[in-house]
């Protein structure tokens, strides 16, 4: 059902852990199964130094997670917010459909620990990430029962 990269992913996944001296942190929950994911940030000159992620989700979340931390390490703020889900999938050679829901958590993760970093610092927040925020916020009171599908 997954592709190679994936279950590579899954299997070995890169950047996991927590980072306690983080500069920004993004919760995400996924409102489909109840599963929820961290992504730290740590920030020198407005470009992402280290990152790390905890998911509690499925092989889907946590390679397309591995994945995203990956892509955004080394990345200015404004480069890694350009990061887009169809592009971590398809980095990662495809998912199936019903799991693409899963892999939102990541970008939304990584989204939401910029937006952190950007508000702790009294910077300006763009539009589009503040939207963003809104919309992940309002998911996220949503989030109902687990209902994990990985079969
Ligand atoms: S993240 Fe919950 S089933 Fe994939």
């Amino acid at each position: 059902m997954y592709s190679k990269d994936v279950m590579e992913h899954f299997m070995h996944p890169r950047n996991v852990g927590e980072m306690p001296d983080a500069d920004g942190v993004g919760e995400v929950g996924n409102p489909v199964c109840g599963d929820i994911m961290w992504i730290y940030i740590k920030v020198k000159d407005d470009r992402i130094e280290d990152i790390k992620f905890k998911t509690l989700g499925c092989a889907a979340a946590i390679a397309t997670s591995s994945k995203v931390t990956e892509l955004a390490k080394g990345r200015t703020l404004d480069e890694a917010l350009d990061l887009s889900n169809k592009e971590i999938v398809e980095s990662l050679g495809g998912l199936p459909p019903v799991k693409i829901h899963c892999s939102l958590l990541a970008v939304d993760g990584l989204k939401e620990a910029i937006h952190d970093f950007l508000a702790k610092n009294k910077r300006p927040i763009p539009d589009k990430l503040e939207k963003e925020h809104q919309k992940i916020k309002a998911e996220k009171c949503e989030t109902g029962s687990h209902d994990h599908n990985d079969q």
